[in-house]
């Protein structure tokens, strides 16, 4: 290990760390899977990834890439040891390019700050997590991460044009370049985009942006139960209507929201579809006046809402909803397991039963809330640690969440990816030809199978 240590020093000098204390720190991502690194290196440039990968490589050491660590379902734990690459150093907006609508970028970015500075441009790069005040482009892109708008402006794999990528090998590629289209071989670009490291160390990204739009409108509706509120979503698209944002709030969510500010203006009871819509002044009025229409046959409330302090006030809370669930009841925590499966929209009322029939059989607190315009469901179980007997009740009522949204069409994952935690469905979810697929995939790549080991079902017999 000491020699090592010293063969690491050469290539990233004092940018790598071998104390107990560091490597804890660097032990899991903000899921339960863990592992213990040998090494954490935070690299400042390409050059460096690719000296180190290429060493790696030689002495088949496993490296993990991470960006900022809030990834859900063990991407960014290291298994196998061998080295964690922290990448949220590589953090410079190399590029503004506003006649080419687009923007190049480190990994290390973090999505609100690239927002900030395209802001006085009058653009913005849509894809927007929860996370978003820390979550890295990087690790948005090595898991296709979408988040509140992608209802309407898709998720990360549609923004991204170029990767610079570094392989197993230490070989840089670009899989991509400034043109907004093109149809030149296999799209590598997008075999990067959630491939959760496991193919290629991404070091720098091309990003299409998006103009702001003019105005925003946000329509908050209550029903009586989760399953109409799914029905009205439905109805709502096939008006012909695509809100920017269209995320469901049950009513264990509203309580934990009432909680953390109770002056927010969100309806007193019910479950709770907050539609956003997005466009001219007159567009979006038009639009929330159809929605609020379309939801009055169907719901206890419905009113728009009156300023832009009041929707930032109500977003700002919904970001905050998953950490926040404590304040029900702080004997609990919130375990993240199978907490963002998707259905096709159609399905969205029978996933919202199945989910409330399994987590009541077993008795388990749930909160349930989310992309519902996705079709993508977050369905927060809340334990109280210490106690066996829940442990046993929230893994099973999380497998049979999974196989619920299988059974429905679905997926286990919309967007918080496979990693490990979901790492057991992947023959069932994809199917036991297209895992092998993926598996020639990542051997043509990374042969030694040092990049991210044991992840997304790969290994697995
Ligand atoms: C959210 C995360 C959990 O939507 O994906 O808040
Ligand atoms: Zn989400």
């Amino acid at each position: 290990m000491k020699d090592i240590l010293n063969d690491l020093k050469e290539i990233v000098g004092c940018r790598v760390s071998a104390s107990l204390a560091e490597r804890c720190c660097y032990a899991s991502d903000a899921s339960l899977v863990e592992g213990l690194p040998d090494f954490v290196v935070r690299p400042e440039n390409t050059q460096a990834v690719s000296r180190l990968l290429r060493f790696c490589s030689e002495h088949k050491i496993p490296v993990v890439p991470r960006g900022a660590g809030t990834g859900l379902a063990g991407g960014a734990s290291p298994l196998q040891g061998g080295i964690v690459l922290d990448m949220s150093g590589m953090n410079r907006i190399m590029e503004i390019d506003i006649e080419n609508l687009q923007v190049m970028v480190e990994p290390g970015v973090v999505q609100e700050k690239l927002n900030q500075a395209l802001k006085p441009y009058g653009f913005f790069f849509p894809p927007d997590p929860g996370s978003s005040a820390m979550c890295t482009i990087g690790g948005m892109i090595a898991y296709n991460s979408s988040g509140m708008r992608c209802v309407k402006y898709g998720t990360v794999r549609n923004y991204v044009l170029d990767l610079e990528v570094v392989l197993a090998d230490g070989r840089v590629i670009h899989t991509g370049s400034k043109v907004l289209k093109s149809s030149a071989g296999y799209d590598l670009t997008r075999l990067f985009v959630g491939s959760e490291g496991t193919l290629g160390v991404i070091t720098r990204a091309g990003l299409k942006i998006q103009s702001l739009p003019e105005s925003r409108k946000l329509v908050l509706a209550s029903f009586e139960d989760a399953e109409t509120a799914g029905q009205a979503v439905i109805k709502i698209f096939s008006a012909g209507i695509t809100p920017s944002a269209c995320e469901i709030l049950d009513k264990t969510t509203l309580q934990v929201l009432k909680r953390c500010d109770s002056n927010l203006a969100l309806p007193n009871d019910g479950d709770v579809i907050l539609f956003e819509v997005d466009g001219t002044k007159n567009s979006t009025a038009e639009a929330a006046l159809k929605i609020a229409e379309i939801c009055g046959p169907l719901s206890k409330s419905v009113r728009v809402a009156s300023s832009q302090p009041e929707m930032d006030a109500i977003w700002a809370a919904r970001r905050l909803v998953g950490a926040a669930i404590s304040r029900l009841d702080p004997a609990r925590t919130r375990i993240y397991v199978g907490e963002d499966v998707g259905v096709p929209i159609k399905q969205i009322p029978a996933l919202i039963k199945r989910v409330s029939q399994i987590t009541a059989k077993l008795d388990l607190p749930a909160m349930k809330y989310g992309h519902i315009g996705d079709g993508n469901l977050h369905v927060a179980l809340f334990i109280d640690v210490m106690n066996e007997d829940q442990w046993e009740r929230l893994r099973l009522a999380a497998d049979r969440i999974h196989r619920a949204a299988m059974e429905l069409g679905g997926t286990v994952s919309s967007e918080h990816g496979i990693g490990l935690a979901r790492a057991q469905y992947m023959p069932e979810q994809v199917g036991e030809e297209a895992l092998q697929v993926m598996r020639s995939i990542k051997r043509a790549l990374d042969p030694l199978g040092i990049l991210n080991p044991g992840k997304l079902g790969l290994e697995m017999k």
